[in-house]
């Protein structure tokens, strides 16, 4: 159990915003880092570049939790007996790009009871007014027009205050897409403390510096995303080289053939710039001198991404020819993350002044 600290809960900043010990959370010596990833279809190269990246290296560095938060993918999902196996699936994808089960505690959500449990408090400290302000939920809830739209797409950041806030997360390693997520966190966290005293750690978005918003190879002006239309500009982990290749070839460019980074006027060669920067670990400035012409700069991106994934998904097909084996290895994450969940939660309850249990 690392030091109780009664240092504020914002790590990033070193004056003590109270003077109350007893009711602070221990900040842990090593950095804490959580991040989770939905079991909603196939994992993608932007999940790869945005997040699982930044994860793996993370936990040679950091105290690392990392969540298939299935119960966040059930906004979205109405079929039965789908969300077990692609639970599963995802497991396997996580071992295979490098996290090691005795590192990072890996989890399930729904099996962390503590995970619903908090969202309601948070669901209680968070405003109607803020959640409406959340723009994945209006384009999500915009994007399934005629669909069922749940009231749990609407509540969704609550759940994933929760995930973050469970663990006094310092660090959120993540693409682009989630930072207002992260924001709103920190404002539950703050109107939390102020109201019951300091009780969650302020936790902050880290993005990587290149691949934080992976662009789809068809349409450079929407980031890669498993609920696009088509599949034809998003490279799937599992895609075998010759799909890869064929959806780098036949990415979406310009017509002026002069190779800059410029997002804005220029998007799709500033995405494979990126993608073959993140791939190759490679600034873009030294790329620029490289390529004269699309041709070869789609060709180098492809063969970058292929030898990235190319040991992955020999990796995933082992770990999938053993399901048994499988499952062992996402138990042992478990029981570590039912104990720090289930403290902060009563941290949590017993701030709230909530009857405690006779
Ligand atoms: P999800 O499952 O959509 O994505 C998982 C991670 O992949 C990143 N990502 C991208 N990064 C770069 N370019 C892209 N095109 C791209 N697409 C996805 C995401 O930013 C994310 O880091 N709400 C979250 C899941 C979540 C969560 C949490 C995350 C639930 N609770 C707590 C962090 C902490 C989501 O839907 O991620």
């Amino acid at each position: 159990m690392p030091p109780l600290k009664c240092s504020a809960r914002d790590p990033t900043k070193s004056e003590s915003t109270t003077s109350d010990c007893a009711t602070v959370a221990s900040v842990p010596e090593v950095t804490r880092v959580l991040s989770c990833i939905q079991p909603t279809g196939s994992v993608h190269l932007g999940n790869y570049l945005g997040a699982l990246v930044n994860w793996v290296s993370g936990q040679h560095e950091s105290e690392v939790f990392h969540g298939i938060v299935d119960l966040h993918a059930l906004t979205v999902t109405d079929q039965p007996k789908v969300l077990g196996v692609q639970t599963l699936e995802l497991a396997a994808m996580l071992f295979a790009v490098g996290l090691d089960p005795l590192r990072a505690t890996i989890f399930v959500q729904s099996h962390i009871h503590e995970h619903s449990e908090l969202a309601w408090v948070m669901e209680c400290t968070v405003s109607f007014g803020e959640l409406s302000r959340m723009t994945q939920f209006k384009d999500k809830a915009a994007k399934r027009e005629a669909d069922f739209v749940s009231a749990g797409l609407f509540t969704y950041p609550a759940l994933q205050a929760a995930d973050i806030l469970l663990y006094d997360a310092q660090e959120v390693p993540v693409g682009d897409d989630q930072r207002q997520h992260i924001e709103i966190t920190r404002d539950i966290a703050t109107r939390f403390n102020h109201r019951f005293g300091d009780t969650f750690v302020l936790p902050r978005a880290v993005h990587p510096k290149m691949g934080a918003r992976v662009m789809d190879l068809q349409d450079p002006t929407s980031k890669m995303s498993k609920s696009a239309h088509s599949d034809a500009g998003i490279i799937y982990m599992l895609d075998d080289n010759e799909t890869i290749m064929r959806k780098f070839k036949r990415a979406v460019t310009d017509s002026d053939n002069d190779i800059r980074y410029d997002a804005a006027t220029k998007p799709g060669i500033a995405n494979l710039l990126e993608i073959l920067s993140a791939a190759t670990a490679t600034p873009v400035e030294s790329l620029l001198s490289q390529y004269q012409q699309y041709g070869p700069l789609k060709a180098d991106a492809g063969d970058a991404v292929i030898s990235l994934l190319e040991p992955i998904r020999l990796r995933y097909k082992a770990l999938m020819s053993d399901p048994a084996e499988l499952t062992r290895l996402l138990a042992i994450g478990d029981s570590r993350a039912r104990t720090i969940a289930a403290a902060t939660l009563a941290r949590a309850h017993s701030a709230i002044g909530l009857l405690p249990k006779a």
